[in-house]
This record gives structure tokens, sequence and C-alpha cells, in this order.
């Protein structure tokens, strides 16, 4: 029993020892082939590396980032291949060698063993550049600055907005107010000031309005997120964004001019709530009843501005720089006229640039006289101020773009 473990294992070390000694007399003995089987692998590499290249150019050309693995694949085969060709010089036959190999074993075992690994590296690369995709969508960084819209009235609806944006038990908020007292514009800058703090890893502000697209609005979101959504079907479309959604640590969706209730998960793919907590929505709405169905707690109302601030944006629309006492009067009545509604400053304003005082009694009677009670769902003072400036506004083409 102990002879016959004996012999076993004397057996057992002794084919150990010969596939040993085989292998490590490889480089002496198939130095020929070793050789050749090196310059075929490395041709292989080299094609490879030359198809990947390709697919790099043309994702460059496509505006899309190069996969962090990609780059790592290509710099390891420029080294590996550097460092074969430089091994390929020394195996170049001379003349001193015989038959095609160099007589000195011990060279050939060293130079033999070095290909070897060089070898077995190009196998490795060889298998990890079995790549998918080379590349991938950038986000297209929309870093659109402050452009100073804030006034002493609209400061205090845009402190709480940021105070509701930095608290982690708010995931809604809601600005409501009527049509053209500035929401737009002051989500716009909640954006960009909230850009500036990096309150959020990323924040995408996207028209809902009263017929929306939905898969537009999906598009547009999945655009900025770098993800682009083949799916045709509705459900597939939002389920595709909303597990891209889900992976954002913290992301600001701004809904901006919504009019209806919407289902943000089964409309959009917006994941929100318990369902992601990283995703906060900010909703603009005229009707307060809307940021209530929509499930928001947070709701701000953004009111007209105050007499002052209303008469520095219509100052400077209009580019006012008669400071006469008569007309002082007249600009503080057709500011008045304008009920502290930046759209309508404005429009009045830009239609009374450079115009005289007659000019501008004759639009003060306009905008007193404007007989809008019959007409339904529009906002008074708009309007009024808006046919205001279209009278003013002299060319047809001009005309046609507030024939809205
Ligand atoms: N703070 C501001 N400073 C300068 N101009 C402003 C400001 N707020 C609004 N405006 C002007 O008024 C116009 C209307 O504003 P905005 O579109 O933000 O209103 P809105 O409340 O979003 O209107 P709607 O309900 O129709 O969507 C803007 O195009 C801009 O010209
Ligand atoms: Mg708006």
């Amino acid at each position: 029993m102990g002879d016959q473990f004996i012999t076993d294992m004397v057996s057992k070390i002794g084919g150990y020892l010969m596939d040993l000694t085989i292998n490590e007399l490889r480089p002496v003995f198939q130095f020929k082939s070793i050789v050749e089987d090196l310059k075929h692998k490395s041709d292989n590499l080299c094609s490879k590396q030359r198809t990947i290249q390709d697919k790099i150019c043309r994702a460059k050309q496509n505006s899309e980032a190069i996969n962090d693995d990609v780059r790592k694949w290509v710099s390891d085969v420029e080294d590996i291949l550097k460092r074969v060709q430089n091994l390929e010089e020394k195996l170049r036959p001379n003349k001193r060698w015989l038959c095609g190999q160099c007589p000195n074993m011990i060279w050939r075992y060293h130079l033999g063993k070095d290909a070897m690994k060089e070898m077995a590296a190009i196998k490795m690369l060889q298998q990890e550049g079995d790549f998918g995709q080379v590349s991938h969508h950038t986000i297209v960084d929309v870093n659109i600055p402050s452009q100073e819209t804030l006034f002493e009235s609209t400061e205090s609806a845009f402190d709480q907005i940021m105070e509701a944006l930095k608290s982690d038990d708010c995931n809604m908020v809601g600005l409501y107010g009527i049509g053209g007292v500035g929401k737009t514009t002051l989500a716009q800058e909640v954006r960009a000031r909230a850009t500036e703090l990096k309150l959020f890893d990323n924040i995408v502000m996207v028209v809902v309005s009263q017929n929306p697209n939905f898969s537009a609005i999906q598009d547009e979101i999945a655009e900025r997120l770098g993800l682009k959504i083949e799916e045709k079907v509705k459900e597939a479309r939002a389920s595709r964004l909303s597990s891209r959604l889900k992976q954002e640590k913290k992301i600001l969706i701004i809904l901006d001019d919504v009019w209806g209730d919407l289902d943000l998960a089964n409309d959009i793919g917006i994941p929100h709530g318990d369902d992601h907590k990283g995703c906060k929505i900010l909703l603009t709405t005229r009707r307060l009843h809307v940021c209530k169905s929509m499930g928001s707690k947070k709701n701000i109302e953004l009111a007209a501005l105050k007499y002052e601030d209303a008469r520095a944006l219509f100052e400077k629309s209009a580019d006012l720089t008669d400071k006469s006492p008569e007309l002082n009067e007249i600009v503080k009545e057709v500011v008045r006229e304008c009920k502290g509604l930046p759209l309508a400053i404005v429009a009045v304003g830009k239609a009374l640039r450079e115009k005289t005082l007659d000019e501008y009694k004759r639009a003060l009677n306009q905008l007193k006289d404007a007989r809008l009670d019959e007409i339904e769902d529009v906002d008074k003072e708009v309007y009024k101020s808006l046919m205001l400036s279209y009278d003013y506004l002299k060319s047809k083409q001009t005309k046609s773009c507030f024939l809205l």
C-alpha cells in the first residue's frame, strides 16, 4: 500500500517535471513557430485596432464621447504593438543564423519566452476588444446664465422656490400666477441659480403647453440625459425614460406651462415621490388647482410687479431717457395701466420706444379705452397691452408675429 503510494507520487512528480521541462524548453525547440505565431497574432490585433479606430473616428464626428474602457484598450494595444515591434527587430534572422535559427540556445530561450509572454497579453486584448459600443452620447451642456430678471417683487417667490428645492421634504414645487406675470422667466432664473449652486447633477426644463406632445417632451428630456429613446409604444417609451431617470442621483425637472393634470409616470415616464426621491419637479402653471391635482404641496404664487419695479422695467424696455415732468406723469399712468404684468410692460415699452409726448398720450387713451369685457379666457390686461403694442408696430411683417 505504502509502496504503491510512493510509486504513484514519483510518477506524478515525474510527469509534472516532464511537462514543466517541455514547457520551459519550448522557446528553445519551437522558437521558429513561436516567432511566426507572434507575427500572426500581432497582425490580427493590428487589424482589430484599425476597425476600432474607424468606429472611434465616426463616433467623434457625431460628437459622441469615447467609452473609458475603449480608450484604455487603444492605449494598451499601442503599447503592446510597440513592444512587439522591438522584439521583432531582435528576432529578425541574420547571416550568422543557421537554417533560419539563431544557434545561441540561451538567446533563443530568453527571446522566445518574451515572445510567449507578449502572445498571452495579445490574446487577452483580442478578447477585451470585442466592444458592442465604443462611444456614448454626450450631454449637451445648456449653461444658461442668469438674465438678472429679479425684482424686489419677485424675490420672495424666488427665495421660496430655492428653499423648497434645497429641502429634502419637498419633491414637487408649484409656481402659479396669471398669464404674462413672469413664471417662465422666474423658472429660468431658478434654473440658472440652481446650476450655479450645483444643487442638482442635472436640470432639465421642458415646455408642456396646453396641448402637450408627450413624445417630444420625452425626447427633450432624454436628449439632455444623452439617451435615445428608440421605442415607439407609449408605455415602452415611458418605461425607458423612467429607468434612465432613476440612475440620476439628483435631478430637477422643470415642467413649464402646465395646463392640465399630468400623469407624470405614465404619460412621460418621470419617476417622482417615493418612486425616485432624487427627482424633483418644479412646475409652472396659470392655475393653482393644477398644482394641487398634481400632488404639489408647496405652491408659490407669483404676483404682479409693484409699481417701482414695473416702472424700472418699462423704462428699460422703452429706452426712456426723457425726464420731463409732463412725460413723467403720462408714463406713470401708462405703467399703471399695465397692471404690473411684465408681458404687458415689455410689449408696451418696446412699442413706445422713441415716441413723442402726443403718441404717449394717445397710447394711454387706447389702453384705458380697450373694451375687452366680451372676450373670454384671455387675460384682459395682457390683451389690452398687446393690442396697443400691435397698433404701434408699423410693418406688416412685425404685426404678423403678434397674430398668435
Ligand atoms: N423679471 C422680468 N424681467 C424682464 N422681463 C420679464 C420679466 N418677467 C417677464 N418678463 C417679460 O414678460 C414676458 C412674459 O413673461 P413669461 O413668459 O415669463 O410669463 P409667464 O407667466 O410664463 O406667462 P404664461 O402664463 O403665458 O406662460 C417675457 O417674454 C419677458 O419679456
Ligand atoms: Mg410661461
